[in-house]
């Protein structure tokens, strides 16, 4: 089975910037039309017109993933102005680094709303109509750090093992309707968040020291994007409920 794409309508989120920008080049490279979710409307609409450019319908779904009722009509906007939505892809995230001591409510709010909130919201504005038609594909953009802990991340990182358990449970849940759910697992990716990130000494340290012991190097977006197509496309028609680490090198995952 291949990966082509053609006729298929992807909603993605955060893709406005870094690896969710790439995952709606790759996926419409392939054919597929985007829906470009981002909180941001500068963001989204240049995006969208990119993929325009490419040669695919493209519009720009704006909404904070963690507002569900904004969520609602970015994706009732995404499938009157595209058609139903068959592939989701929730990437959308946010995080400072800081030792959890010193972390404020409101830091460990806003990681929990963007980060694991958000996609439990956006999965059930998109999966009610997947499970209507039989049909769909979820992929979860979650992180190394929630599969084996990450220094100055712990709220994060329990939000990214919350969905890589949560995937889980939809896989099971969803089968029985053909929707197929799986995550993937960046280790450290050169994007805007990453360069955020290390804003302080402490983000300073901790991911230089990180990036020494990746075998490959730092990452690049669409080395995820690759992952995600593959999720994306009957290449992976067989595959549910697993969890894949693109990290090149840096964690082996049993
Ligand atoms: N870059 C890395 O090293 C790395 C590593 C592991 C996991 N990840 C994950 O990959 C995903 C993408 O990260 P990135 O590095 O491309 O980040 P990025 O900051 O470059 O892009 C994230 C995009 O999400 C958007 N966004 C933020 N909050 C939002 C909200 N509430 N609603 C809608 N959109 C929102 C931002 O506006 C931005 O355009 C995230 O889930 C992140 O946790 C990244």
């Amino acid at each position: 089975m291949g990966t082509e794409l053609s006729g298929k309508v992807a909603f993605i989120t955060g893709a406005g910037s870094g690896i969710g920008r790439a995952i709606a080049h790759e996926l419409a490279d392939h054919g597929a039309d985007v829906a470009v979710n981002d909180i941001s409307p500068e963001r989204a609409e240049l995006v969208s017109k990119e993929i325009v450019v490419q040669g695919r319908r493209a519009i720009a779904a704006v909404a904070d993933i963690s507002d569900f009722e904004q969520v609602q009509r970015a994706v009732q906007v995404a499938s009157d102005e595209l058609g139903p939505i068959d592939i989701l892809v929730n990437n959308a995230g946010w995080d400072t680094l800081k030792p959890f001591l010193q972390g404020t409510l409101a830091e460990y709010n806003k990681i929990i709303d963007i980060n694991f909130r958000g996609p439990i919201f956006v999965t059930r504005a998109v999966a009610e109509g997947m499970s209507r038609r039989k049909s769909g594909v979820i992929i979860s953009i979650a992180s190394d750090a929630g599969r084996v802990g990450s220094l100055g991340e712990a709220v994060y990182s329990g939000c990214k093992g919350g969905i890589i358990a949560i995937s889980k449970s939809w896989a099971r849940e969803l089968a029985r309707d053909h929707i197929r759910v799986n995550v993937i697992c960046p280790g450290l990716i050169d994007t805007p968040l990453l360069h955020n990130l290390q804003e302080n000494d402490f983000g300073r340290k901790v991911i230089g020291a990180i990036t020494r012991q990746i075998p490959f190097g730092l990452g690049r977006p669409e080395q995820i994007a690759d992952a995600v197509l593959f999720f994306a496309s009957p290449a992976s028609e067989y595959i549910t409920g697993q969890v894949l680490s693109v990290s090149g090198g840096l964690t082996y995952q049993g």
